[in-house]
């Protein structure tokens, strides 16, 4: 169930017994990755309380329409406009047939309403209710709704609650979940635990200085972007920049190299994949002085000593994942790259010429050959977000014949 890693589903729960199965429902939409909020009619409250899916979804719980502080915080739109996917389960008689008749009178009702996501009902009711005319029209008309793309899960045959036996179950909530699953295309990166480093570093002088270089953040932040559209469950390490940070994505601020290198290892047991497009000081100041320098002879003489090198430290790591650096050359860009490829111990290197005023560190825009042990892949001038999401086209390929080979070698 790759396919869910980083999909947003609401979850809309209405009133009837399979209710409590919901809570269950939530456990594995998390577990498969998927971001779940939880929308509740007043019926679904009869039966489970919002605490129990607050506490499982990680989110808070949404059900009144009419309350202004409410539609401050998420209101009805904002939730349509958050989904990817909106499941109804379990999606009582009632409810179904509030929905076919098009109904915004709760909060639930107009959500489906406003959304532009696809939707999927899990029926749950009494087997004759299910049989009944009415229902079965209901969903009919339902599913020929021009515009909505809505989908059927169920409802299971066998015994039900009240000791009938028959259709009208909700089906199993790993079942259902799978089913969405089935929704989502599955990305080259599905479910890989992903880190990027961006940004530059800043080394500390006194309180209130520090040195520290031009890196706008945009090549790193394009790529965290890029590998969560291939699916992957990314955490941004970013040292200090005036850009946001991509939607649905982890992120660590940090400041010093040696910063940067802590959060880093701290990632890497759940690291498969360690992409390094930081500029990261060499050198940070010996010492930092408690208080602000002050101003007094003409000159002033700085010690500086090596920060570690994060990519290298990662890439001879026991638990080394696939590993990627970056390398900002003037002169003999490819020859360069490759002698870091070797030195740092890394899978992968992107090259790219920073003598270069068009493109590079601070612009919109970049060039890059990515460089590895058996090969090289020349990339011409362009965007930082399309050069990203090649550049992810191609970490996923060369990812998957290391991980082909680890196993080959393991056999
Ligand atoms: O050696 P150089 O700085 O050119 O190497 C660049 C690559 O090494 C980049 O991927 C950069 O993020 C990484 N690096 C690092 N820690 C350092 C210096 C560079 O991770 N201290």
């Amino acid at each position: 169930m790759q396919q869910l890693t980083n999909k947003r589903i609401l979850l809309g729960i209405t009133g009837g017994i399979a209710a409590y199965k919901s809570a269950e429902l939530v456990r594995s939409l998390k577990k498969a990755g998927a971001d779940v909020r939880v929308v509740m009619t007043s019926g679904a409250m009869e039966f489970i309380t919002p605490l129990t899916l607050q506490a499982l979804s990680g989110n808070p719980v949404h059900h009144a329409l009419l309350d202004p502080e409410a539609e401050a915080g998420m209101g009805h739109i904002e939730l349509a406009k958050w989904a990817d996917l909106l499941l109804i389960a379990p999606a009582s008689a009632n409810f179904i047939a509030r929905l076919s008749q098009g109904l915004g009178d709760d909060l639930l009702t107009t959500v489906c309403l406003a959304t532009e996501a696809p939707m999927a009902l899990a029926p749950a009711m009494n087997q004759a209710m299910w049989k009944d005319g009415t229902t079965q029209q209901n969903i009919e008309r339902l599913q020929n709704v021009k515009g909505k793309s809505l989908h059927i899960f169920g409802p299971d045959a066998g015994e039900q609650a009240c000791g009938d036996v028959g259709p009208g179950r909700m089906l199993d909530p790993d079942l259902i979940a799978a089913h969405c699953a089935d929704l989502f295309e599955s990305g080259l990166l599905a479910g890989i635990n992903l880190v990027v480093t961006a940004g530059p570093t800043r080394e500390a002088l006194d309180p209130v200085r520090y040195i520290s270089n031009h890196s706008s953040g945009k090549m790193g932040y394009a790529i965290a972007e890029a590998a969560r559209e291939a699916g992957a469950r990314v955490t941004l390490i970013t040292g200090p920049v005036n850009i946001s940070a991509p939607e649905r994505v982890n992120v660590e601020c940090v400041s010093s190299a040696r910063e940067m290198l802590e959060s880093s290892l701290e990632q890497l047991p759940q690291c498969q994949i360690f992409i390094a497009a930081a500029a990261v000081a060499d050198y940070r100041p010996l010492n930092i002085a408690n208080q602000k320098i002050k101003k007094s002879g003409d000159t002033i003489e700085l010690k500086m000593v090596k920060n570690p090198d994060v990519v290298a430290t990662i890439a001879q790591h026991e638990q080394r994942p696939f590993t990627v650096g970056f390398a900002a050359e003037t002169q003999d860009v490819e020859d360069y790259a490759r002698g870091k490829l070797e030195k740092k111990n890394l899978d992968m290197i992107v090259a790219n010429d920073v003598s270069r005023t068009d493109i590079g560190f601070n612009s919109d825009e970049n060039a890059a050959t990515a460089i590895w042990p058996e090969g090289q892949q020349a990339f011409a001038a362009m965007s930082k977000t399309t050069l990203a999401r090649q550049l992810i086209d191609l970490i996923a390929q060369r990812y998957q014949q290391y991980t082909d080979l680890s196993r080959t070698n393991e056999d």
